[in-house]
């Protein structure tokens, strides 16, 4: 048996049963033994998941075009931009590269702030990102991010999928919450009425109607992180990229049976009890619960959209152009994949939200490409 499913074992003979959300931060964040705090999670072709820096660069190239446009609004001295679980440092290296090269006035006034759980990724980013180490600053926590006030962009690129959840089911007309407890030495799930603060409410605000059995999951730590990040922020962006749905879509009849789920070397697995701290574990993202938590904090909705979309707003066609040469072959595959809808353009999505713009500020900030992504 694994010494972490040893751990969560023991956690609950002392205090009980424990909520599932609970068992994903040890699985994931347990400092010695989780998925991601001890450095087992692997990105990318040998890893366990791809993501979209680890696909191409083309990725970050894209996204230093819209930064770059976010600059001038800005206007500041100062360029802020704060990655949350920034992992190996792919996407930094490839955004600060392509300010770099395309616009060196902006490369030497950005202040690139990190953070990562992870101490191995960390290393792995500190040499990916060696000379940028003028522009990059790490924090130690992506909820504190960085001084009050700042003004910048917060971008976090499938960060918000892998923080812990609540899974709630409906049991006999109440929603309930999914805690674990052990039989017989084993782990097995249990009903509870939830707990945690914020969790009921969520049930009441998006799981009206759930029959018996139907599940969901309530991520109430996206929320805290964005309240955490708008309130710091003083004026400019946050650019949420992951996969998720807005409520109606993400809790409508037909996908009542939660979207949690495991990755173990590019497999999908249902049954997070298997391989405790050597998979992923991760559900789809309540954008809706984001643009509520928003409109709290004064961070308006300025797009919601497809990645494909996205990319294709900001260029990433005009990339793809450049790659026409044969030799370019695994350029164009790769930069594709990031955009056609059968790929990763239309299952993730990209919500942007603004502080201290007038509409008419940020009307230059909505392209629309003639070329459009179907929905
Ligand atoms: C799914 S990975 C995505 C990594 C990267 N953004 C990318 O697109 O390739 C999520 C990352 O967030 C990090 N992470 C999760 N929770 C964190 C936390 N509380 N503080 C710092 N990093 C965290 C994980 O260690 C992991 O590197």
């Amino acid at each position: 048996m694994s010494a972490l499913l040893e751990i969560i074992k023991e956690e609950i003979r002392e205090s009980g049963p424990i909520s599932f959300c609970r068992f994903v931060e040890l699985s994931l964040f347990h400092p010695q033994h989780g998925y991601y705090s001890s450095g087992k999670a692997r990105i990318g072709k040998k890893g366990d998941f791809y993501t979209a820096p680890s696909v191409h660069r083309s990725f970050g190239e894209t996204i230093s075009r819209f930064l770059a446009e976010a600059s001038l609004l800005l206007g500041e001295e100062k360029f802020v931009v704060v990655e949350s679980g920034a992992s190996g440092g792919q996407l930094a290296s490839d955004i600060l590269g392509a300010l770099r090269e395309n616009h060196p006035d902006l490369y030497l006034k950005t202040d690139y702030v990190m953070s990562e759980i992870s101490p191995a990724a960390v290393q792995a980013a500190k040499e990916k990102l060696q000379g940028h180490e003028e522009r990059v600053r790490w924090t130690d926590s992506p909820f504190k991010t960085t001084e009050d006030g700042f003004c910048g962009v917060v971008i976090a690129n499938e960060f918000l999928d892998s923080l812990p959840f609540h899974r709630l089911k409906s049991d006999r007309g109440e929603i309930r919450e999914v805690f674990l407890s052990l039989r017989d030495g084993k782990i097995g799930e249990v009903l509870r009425d939830p707990e945690t603060e914020g969790v009921y409410e969520f049930s009441k605000r998006y799981l009206e109607g759930y029959a018996q059995g139907e599940e969901a999951e309530a991520c109430l730590l996206a929320g805290k992180w964005l309240a955490e990040v708008g309130a710091a922020l003083q004026k400019g962006f946050v650019l949420c990229i992951d996969y998720g749905s807005l409520a109606p879509e993400l809790y409508s009849p037909q996908r009542r049976k939660g979207t949690f789920r495991c990755f173990y070397r590019h497999e999908l697995s249902s049954d997070p009890y298997m391989r405790v701290g050597e998979q992923d574990i991760t559900a789809d993202v309540n954008f809706s619960e984001l643009m509520r938590v928003g409109d709290t904090l004064g961070l308006a909705t300025a797009k919601y959209t497809t990645q494909g979309q996205f990319l294709v707003d900001w260029g990433i066609l005009e990339i793809f152009k450049t790659y026409d040469k044969p030799q370019n072959q695994r350029d164009r595959l790769a930069a594709k994949t990031l955009f056609m809808p059968e790929f990763m353009g239309r299952k993730f999505k990209v919500l942007l939200q603004s502080k201290g713009f007038s509409s008419e500020e940020l009307a230059g900030l909505n392209k629309c490409q003639a070329f459009r992504i179907m929905l």
